[in-house]
């Protein structure tokens, strides 16, 4: 969009799931580049709204309740005060952190689908879906699970498969699965209501060809789904959780979640503005987050529906499809909305090598974070933003979150900011010193100064949040080379002038820092503008040299930043392999139980020790042992299938247990007599099965 044409900005970030808190992946793929980007604009005086909150429909939130025992709005109001409170804290500047349980977003999204179905876009399907027939309910979306017909990932959702992104639908799940029960779903009809989004390919196509400067993972998505054909999709649910279909015979049936939810960002802008027109404090600033600093009278159509608003949607890869493609093709569907401008997408934080996962505990949690790591926002703002996975998967690491504190926070910035700031104290009270003369090498620094705002604007302007970030190190880089170079605590005792030159330019790269800092690290720049005495923060300001007059009295100089201990992310390291211990503890799932028998049927098994005398392979097989075992009874063969497991040689003298009165067999032309017990472990090694002490061939075992 042409810059000049902009009036306004609506900047969404994906509405998270309140199933459980968010984690640093979310903050590293969503939260911190949009509320970056919101700062950046703020900071240049452009009228923006920042819109999100809770997404508290569908299967994720009623599946959690299940899971817990207890119903789902006990789940969503649980979250959505421990998700809303982490990102206050963490200094993400939501205008609201709406709900989408509230009533505003229910009428605002059965309005939607209204408006649509009176138009006659929908189309009326009734076709079969899994149901659970335990359970008597049907499984839509994430109730279950199978393989991906795409990629063959095993643990797909019948709605999406988080592994290769693909969206599915439940029938085409290869072993498809109850989530509820564990057991195979049987198919029932039932009547729908369908987006035929076949229908709005073309106008899709145009869109999305009209945004080749989208990044290259959001755009190739967006065209392969197009060029495989669009296919009609269900918008409605057979759900007791959600927004209620608002028509005729729908009785039992919900809001597909994923058509409400991006309304969730309509219908929130509305309750910011409503609150904002009422002009009289109420509860529900508490429960929606609304920013006070922020708040301003306006009118939420001008919003959505203004072709001179530019509409950026911060979302994970994971949810591309459905604002690139769906949302947009109801937008369409219903007239007279703007379609986003953009949507940075970012790929997928990994944590210590591994997929972060909300259901095995492998995540680093923001609120536990803010409790172990007091004031320390900014330090996981700034690793998380240094190493975002904007163009390819990444990698947190504590290690890596130590190194950078170290060597980039206290080295760096801290270690410029603090010299300048102390020395002043030291050799002018605090008091700015004038700029005397100017030699080149001042005049040099002066001129890269000035030439970075433009360049970092640039970085977050085209979304690259990590190499602006770099760009303001550099900054500080700056100053400290140029401290190193001019010396001003040697100079001092000959020339004091010189010093205060050098004190004042370095003061004013001080205060440009204060101001590029802001969008990444509020925390800091909060803390430079009480140690500068600056009321700071306008992007305008950033680079020049008046930043901060002669003779303006600073605060007190304090650390911005102090050194993490190996001990601290050592502790971290350990929560996480002791989170991994419990968790494949608690995967060990013993098979079911089997059906009860009689003790005759027991009785009627003749199970023997016995010890093998000889083993060998069975030829041509990879699995088979041909086993010669003395049973005190005879001797006789027995084939086994676990030749995976043993070496025919280690298990010659082995006692083991034997079913000797199993009938015969013949397995590959060999006569088995009888069968060997094995216990199979969870993680389906083998080992045998015998008296702990050695008995004599024969025993009788019951
Ligand atoms: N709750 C979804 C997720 O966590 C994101 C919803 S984004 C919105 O993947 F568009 F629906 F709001
Ligand atoms: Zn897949």
């Amino acid at each position: 969009m042409d810059n000049s044409k902009i009036k306004r900005y609506t900047v969404t970030a994906a509405l998270p799931y309140t199933n459980g808190p968010v984690h640093i992946g979310h903050l590293a793929g969503v939260y911190l580049p949009a509320d970056t980007y919101v700062r950046y604009l703020r900071s240049n005086k452009r009228d923006v709204r920042f819109i999100c909150g809770s997404d508290e429909n569908g299967v994720p939130i009623t599946l959690k309740a299940k899971k817990e025992g207890v119903t789902p709005q006990v789940i969503v109001d649980k979250y959505h005060k421990i998700i809303g409170d982490s990102f206050k804290e963490f200094g993400v500047s939501f205008d609201i952190y709406h709900r989408t349980s509230s009533l505003m977003h229910h009428q605002t999204a059965s309005d939607f689908f209204e408006n649509l179905y009176n138009k006659g876009v929908f189309t009326e399907e009734i076709t079969e879906q899994y149901y659970d027939e335990k359970a008597q309910t049907f499984l839509a979306d994430r109730y279950i699970t199978g393989t991906c017909p795409k990629c063959g990932n095993e643990n797909a959702y019948g709605d999406q498969c988080e592994n290769c992104g693909s969206t599915l639908n439940a029938t085409d799940l290869i072993n498809p699965k109850s989530t509820l029960s564990g057991e195979p779903p049987v198919r029932k009809e039932t009547k729908n209501w369908f987006l035929p989004l076949d229908k709005y390919e073309e106008q899709l196509r145009t869109y999305i060809e009209g945004h080749k400067e989208w990044r290259p993972n959001v755009y190739g998505q967006c065209q392969s789904w197009l060029n495989a054909g669009l296919q009609p999709r269900a918008m409605t649910r057979d759900l007791d959780w959600g927004v209620k279909v608002p028509v005729k015979d729908a009785e039992g049936k919900v809001l597909y979640v994923w058509f409400d939810a991006p309304i969730g960002y309509i219908s929130a802008t509305k309750e910011l503005f409503e609150y904002a027109r009422l002009d009289v404090w109420n509860p529900k600033a508490e429960e929606y987050y609304i920013n006070q600093n922020t708040l301003q009278k306006g009118d939420w159509e001008d919003y959505w529906k203004d072709e001179d608003t530019k509409l950026v949607h911060f979302i994970g890869k994971d949810n591309i499809v459905f604002h690139c493609i769906i949302f947009p093709a109801m937008l369409m569907a219903h007239g007279g909305y703007t379609l986003a401008d953009n949507v940075p997408a970012n790929e997928f934080l990994n944590l210590e090598g591994q997929k972060i996962s909300t259901s095995k505990n492998w995540a680093v949690w923001l609120n536990e974070y803010l409790e172990e790591f007091k004031d320390k926002q900014d330090v996981l703002r700034y690793v998380l933003t240094a190493t975002a996975p904007e163009t390819k998967d990444n990698d947190f690491t504590w290690k890596d979150f130590q190194a950078r504190n170290n060597n980039e926070l206290v080295a760096i910035l801290g270690n410029f900011v603090n010299r300048v700031v102390v020395l002043t104290h030291k050799y002018f009270n605090g008091k700015v010193p004038m700029l005397m003369e100017i030699k080149p090498e001042d005049q040099e620094v002066i001129d890269e100064l000035a030439a970075y705002p433009a360049k970092i604007s640039a970085s977050i302007e085209n979304y690259r949040f990590r190499e602006a970030l770099s760009e303001v190190m550099n900054v500080a880089r700056l100053g400290n080379k140029y401290l190193a170079d001019t010396e001003p605590w040697k100079v001092i005792k000959t020339d004091e002038d010189r010093v205060r030159t050098i004190l004042n330019i370095s003061l004013q790269i001080v205060a440009s820092i204060e101001v590029l800092i802001e969008p990444f690290l509020p925390f800091t720049a909060d803390r430079l503008m009480k140690m500068l005495n600056y009321g700071g923060h306008l992007w305008e300001d950033a680079g020049k040299m008046h930043l901060l007059h002669r003779g303006h009295q600073l605060g007190e100089p304090q650390l911005l930043f102090e050194k993490i201990e190996d001990e601290t992310v050592q502790a971290q390291i350990d929560k996480l392999n002791r989170s991994k211990a419990e968790n494949s503890l608690a995967n060990t799932v013993a098979a079911p139980a089997k059906e009860n028998i009689q003790f005759e049927d027991f009785s009627a098994m003749d199970i023997r020790v016995a010890t093998i005398v000889a083993a060998e392979k069975v030829e041509k097989t990879k699995k088979l042992l041909k086993l010669t075992l003395d049973t005190g009874l005879d001797q006789r063969t027995v084939v086994s299938g676990i030749a995976e497991y043993f070496k025919p040689e280690e298990i010659i003298g082995q006692q083991v247990s034997v079913l000797v009165n199993l009938a015969p067999r013949e397995i590959k032309g060999i006569l088995s007599q009888g069968m060997i017990l094995m216990s199979e472990n969870s993680d389906g090694t083998l080992t045998f099965v015998a008296p702990t002490q050695n008995h004599s061939n024969g025993s009788v075992i019951r």
